[in-house]
């Protein structure tokens, strides 16, 4: 029995990750900025799965709030061996490539956030010789495209930075992976049509875990993208610019 912290769990991913955590006997901390939706899905999870599931607001953007919610997570759970970063945003994309506080905000929320909060649980980690990492980044962190590269930067930022922490903490005992996955059928894509491997957010769920246990240290789900991330980051820089993708 692992006690597992998911930050961003009213994702529809997180809540099918929550289920497969659930289904191994893990318990759970469920946290996110919806208090009512994350109730309804810790009372889900708790009557299908029999499964010990605490829930917490969480606002990735509030950096000062971090370590005084994760001590209150370790304190509620009597100890963490796990901390998955769901948590990510693309609201205000159209505004960000003209105003400097919509930027922000998407870094704020996409990088900062989540190098901030993950900081403090590889401290914990570390001290403790044990544990696990993981982070949904995204392959849009991959190639800096014109349609979306202040998400992208800042999901580009937050695979670095997970690379690192896996460097540093791999000697410690502390496993890091990185979940880059596609398009996911969930809000972030609700409206836009003809998205190429769009798989559903259960199927992300299933085979991301399957990565976190199975010790990887980056999975791209579905696994497609890794080759069609390969295509594209060969793409000379001179062609790839006066490409509308
Ligand atoms: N959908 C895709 O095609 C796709 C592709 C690649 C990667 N991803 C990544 O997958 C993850 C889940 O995305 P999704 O598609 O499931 O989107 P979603 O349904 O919009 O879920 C986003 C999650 O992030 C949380 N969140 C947003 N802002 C937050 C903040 N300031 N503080 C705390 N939590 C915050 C939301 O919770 P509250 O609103 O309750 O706070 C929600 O749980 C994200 O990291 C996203 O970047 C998605």
């Amino acid at each position: 029995m692992r006690r597992v912290l998911i930050a961003g769990a009213t994702s529809p991913l997180a809540r099918y990750r929550a289920h497969e955590f659930a289904r191994l006997g893990d318990t759970l901390f469920l946290a996110a900025r919806d208090s009512d939706e994350l109730e309804r899905i810790a009372s889900d999870v708790r009557i299908r799965f029999g499964a010990t599931v605490h829930t917490g607001r969480f606002d990735a953007a509030a950096v000062e709030e971090h370590e005084a919610f994760l001590q209150d997570v370790i304190r509620t759970l009597g100890g963490l061996e796990g901390v998955v970063w769901v948590a990510g945003t693309m609201d205000g994309l159209a505004e960000a490539f003209r105003t400097p506080q919509a930027v922000k905000r998407l870094i704020d929320v996409n990088f900062t956030g989540a190098a901030s909060l993950l900081t403090l649980a590889a401290c914990y980690f570390e001290e403790q010789g044990e544990g696990f990492i993981a982070g949904i980044s995204s392959v849009a962190g991959d190639r800096g495209r014109g349609q979306n590269y202040p998400y992208g930067a800042a999901k580009g930022g937050f695979s670095l930075f997970l690379q690192g922490l896996r460097n540093r903490l791999s000697k410690r005992g502390v496993q890091v992976t990185t979940i880059k996955p596609g398009f996911i059928d969930t809000h972030m894509t609700w409206g836009r049509d003809k998205l190429p491997f769009l798989a559903s957010p259960q199927r992300v769920a299933r085979e991301s875990v399957q990565a976190i246990l199975g010790g990887k240290d980056i999975a791209y789900v579905p696994a497609i993208w890794w080759l069609v991330m390969l295509v594209i980051r060969a793409i000379p820089e001179s062609f790839f610019k006066r490409m509308n993708i």
